[in-house]
């Protein structure tokens, strides 16, 4: 069978964005709005007040780009695709004026040699479909299917891996149960009908990408090491692990939902959610698995939320499962997430001994505050000496886990370009190329340059 993964011989090197993040370009040329759109409108819903409008223009930049990764010595660039650019209203008309961006994109990556890697759902979901329930509608699983395939059809000719969501923890739990990100819905628990919308999707898009001839689908998880305190009891512990983990393994390996599941999520044992036939159309989908890691978990004791108020899963514990304080130890970056790179080591070894699945760190990085500067050929640049440590160690982790057995293709740095850091807006910098606010021109930060000699090395 051909295979189009990186092989496992040694890691191999990318960077990685999502469409509603970098491309800017909202309105024009038939996009839809997105549910980020209509998010980001809300007063105090993104700390800056900013939206996508502002991103670095990628729609426009997008061969700059591409230089950039060339000159990098990437092999691959994860990228996303915008479902409003390519259906609008989410189901039915297709723009072509959306494919033949991404079409031009990819040839870009291509004669640089830079292979490109796609995601259906880096989380901007037509705002249409949000109006007739988003996630929490069945139908909707069925229209990403249909989405997937018209992009397939277009470009599945030059892009030949593919994941189908990015982090549908995130959409479901930030986005749904406790709406810090878009649409910005309350909903508690009813959050894991959404999970479950997200795991089908994925399933009925994958079959139908499978009898397409695409041989290397995938799916991206922030699966997280779950470290508890010594005063965390094990149930709150086991809770946290199943909303976090196994309501997005399972099914993909067992084609079930565990019982320890059911018992935080019980929504997940309705037969109308849940429909025969589901778990086992989910269960072996995927041909590799994507892990994005920042930080790992560390439940402590348990804390009943202040009444009213939606529980905030990066906080306070997950919808349904014993309230936990989160516990985060130093060091931290910039948006206050502790680095710990043996977090990555034991997901990476852990993962591939449950799922024995190919491995790829789709997205691993750090925001720092980018104060510091040096000249590099009469250029300013951020001397990012921070972001450099970050990346050093979790390659060196990577490359660990890789030692003691766990299949890891690639290592993927988050992020290629600094962006809309989603609920932080603009205030975050993960990338290793900086933009100029005003001209948004492309300023290579210190990091840039350090992982450059890193894959002249680890090429040769
Ligand atoms: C992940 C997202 C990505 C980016 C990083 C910092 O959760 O997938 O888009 O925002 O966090």
């Amino acid at each position: 069978m051909t295979r189009f993964l990186p092989d496992g011989d040694r890691l191999h090197f990318g960077a990685a964005t999502a469409s509603y993040q970098i491309e800017g370009a909202t309105t024009i040329r038939g996009r839809g709005p997105s549910i980020w759109d209509t998010f980001a409108a809300k007063p105090g819903a993104v700390k800056d007040g900013k939206d996508g409008k502002d991103a670095p223009d990628s729609y426009f930049r997008y061969t700059e780009d591409a230089d950039l990764l060339r000159d990098l010595g990437a092999e691959y660039y994860r990228f996303s695709v915008a479902w409003p650019r390519i259906i609008p209203a989410g189901t039915g008309d297709v723009e072509p004026r959306g494919l033949d961006y991404y079409d031009r994109v990819v040839d870009a990556l291509l004669e640089r040699g830079v292979t490109p890697t796609g995601t259906f759902y880096h989380w901007d979901l037509p705002q249409a479909l949000e109006d007739k329930g988003g996630w929490l509608n069945r139908d909707t699983a069925y229209a990403f299917a249909d989405y997937a395939m018209v992009v397939h059809d277009r470009l599945g000719d030059r892009v030949k891996v593919w994941a189908t969501h990015n982090e549908p923890w995130c959409a479901t739990y930030l986005g749904y149960a406790a709406g810090v990100h878009a649409p910005g819905l309350k909903l508690g628990g009813e959050a894991h009908r959404v999970a479950h919308h997200l795991n089908l999707g994925h399933g009925v898009a994958a079959q139908r990408l499978h009898a397409a001839g695409c041989e290397d689908v995938g799916i991206v998880h922030n699966l997280a090491p779950i470290w508890p305190e010594e005063d965390c009891s094990p149930e709150a512990a086991d809770g946290i692990d199943a909303i976090r983990n196994r309501v997005w393994l399972d099914p993909l390996i067992d084609g079930a939902y565990d019982d320890g599941l059911l018992r935080v999520a019980p929504e997940l044992a309705d037969p109308e959610l849940v429909q025969e036939g589901d778990l086992e159309l989910i269960k072996g989908s995927a041909d590799w698995l994507g892990i994005n890691y920042y930080t790992p978990v560390r439940p402590g004791p348990t804390a009943p939320p202040a009444p009213g108020q939606a529980v905030h899963p990066e906080t306070e514990g997950y919808p349904g499962a014993e309230p936990v304080t989160f516990v985060v130890r130093d060091p931290r970056t910039d948006i206050g997430w502790e680095v710990e790179p043996r977090g990555l080591e034991e997901l990476l070894i852990e993962t591939h001994k449950r799922t024995g699945l190919p491995l790829m760190v789709t997205e691993n990085g750090a925001a720092y505050d980018d104060h510091d500067r040096i000249e590099r050929d009469g250029v300013s640049i951020v001397d990012d000496q921070d972001r450099i440590a970050y990346l050093d160690a979790h390659i060196e982790a990577t490359r660990r886990a890789r030692e003691a057995g766990a299949d890891v293709r690639a290592y993927i740095c988050w992020t290629l370009l600094d962006n809309f850091e989603w609920a932080e807006g603009y205030t975050k910098y993960f990338g290793i190329v900086g933009i100029d606010p005003l001209t948004k021109d492309r300023i290579p930060k210190a990091s840039y340059y350090w992982l450059q000699s890193q894959l002249k090395d680890s090429a040769s």
